[in-house]
């Protein structure tokens, strides 16, 4: 994998968002808000963080709110100005730093994760490109996991997933590697399996929505064959990709909430709520109440 930072990332958002019917009959399951911002914004930010500078997203026809969020917003911007609302303008402006910009690029039909990754292919080229998963929101206080990631991609010259531990009973609702140990956080693998049942699961490692990959896993995509749930799996083309280059599970400093799911997003609300000075002490406070 070439050296260099990381510029490129990719956030498929095509998905049909079912766990959140009806709300994502018309909302984007990428614009359910955390507290006070949506989930790509936080998806958003942690690729900056890691030094992104072109934002690529895999979209349909339903998910133009995702373009209109990140878009300028005249009139909003220039009534919040004249009122003189800095703070909510310094809001509304800050959804995107200056030198960073989006590209869309549509998947007509959701035939995986690894086919969305691939109509990313003509703007990524061949270089090195990050990989986020919105609902997997991951909050840390120092890095963001991407960065760190980025970090190790960059020194090893290697491919690099997030991974973490889910129980055993999860296994099926994951990417899962086996892996042999190399450092305090990373592991190379050896074996990834999309999926697996946790009777035939090699470990309990699971892939979390990050990932970091060298611009040779497009031409891999383009001759996968549909794999488990009959998608093209970006896991298998990761499959073979470590047959001829170092892919890394990183295990990433941070907290991980799986916002795909109703529990998890309660979660993570909970988690940013408790760190916002305006209502930390309140929902303390409340936290306490509910749990008597
Ligand atoms: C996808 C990947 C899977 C990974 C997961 C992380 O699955 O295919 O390997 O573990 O994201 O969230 P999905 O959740 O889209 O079914």
């Amino acid at each position: 994998m070439s050296n260099g930072p990381l510029r490129k990332v990719v956030f498929p958002v095509a998905g049909l968002g079912t766990r959140f019917l009806p709300a994502t009959k018309v909302v984007a399951k990428e614009m359910l808000p955390v507290l006070d911002r949506p989930l790509i914004q936080y998806a958003v930010d942690e690729a900056v963080d890691a030094g992104a500078d072109t934002l690529i997203f895999v979209t349909n026809r339903y998910k133009h709110a995702i373009a209109d969020y990140f878009d300028k917003a005249y009139e909003l911007e220039s009534k919040l100005a004249q009122s003189g609302k800095d703070e909510l303008l310094a809001l509304v402006q800050g959804t995107l730093p200056r030198h960073v910009r989006c590209v869309f690029v549509t998947q007509p039909e959701a035939l995986g994760l690894g086919h969305a990754v691939l109509c990313a292919k003509p703007v990524v080229g061949d270089e090195p490109f990050g990989v986020v998963l919105a609902d997997d929101l991951i909050w840390n206080a120092g890095a963001g996991a991407l960065r760190q990631m980025a970090e190790v991609a960059q020194r090893e010259n290697a491919g690099v997933l997030a991974v973490e531990e889910v129980p055993r009973e999860q296994t099926n609702k994951y990417g899962i590697v086996d892996a042999e140990p190399v450092s305090e956080r990373a592991a190379r693998v050896r074996l990834v399996v999309e999926k697996p049942k946790p009777e035939v699961a090699p470990s309990n490692l699971a892939i979390v929505g990050r990932y970091v990959l060298p611009g040779r896993i497009f031409s891999l995509l383009e001759n996968t064959k549909p794999g488990a749930g009959g998608e093209i799996q970006l896991t298998d083309a990761i499959g073979e990709l470590l047959k001829e280059s170092p892919v890394l599970a990183y295990r990433f400093e941070g907290e991980r909430f799986d916002c795909g799911n109703k529990l998890g997003l309660v979660q993570a609300t909970l988690h940013m709520a408790l760190k916002d000075p305006q209502i930390a002490g309140h929902t303390a406070e409340l936290v306490r109440k509910l749990a008597k």
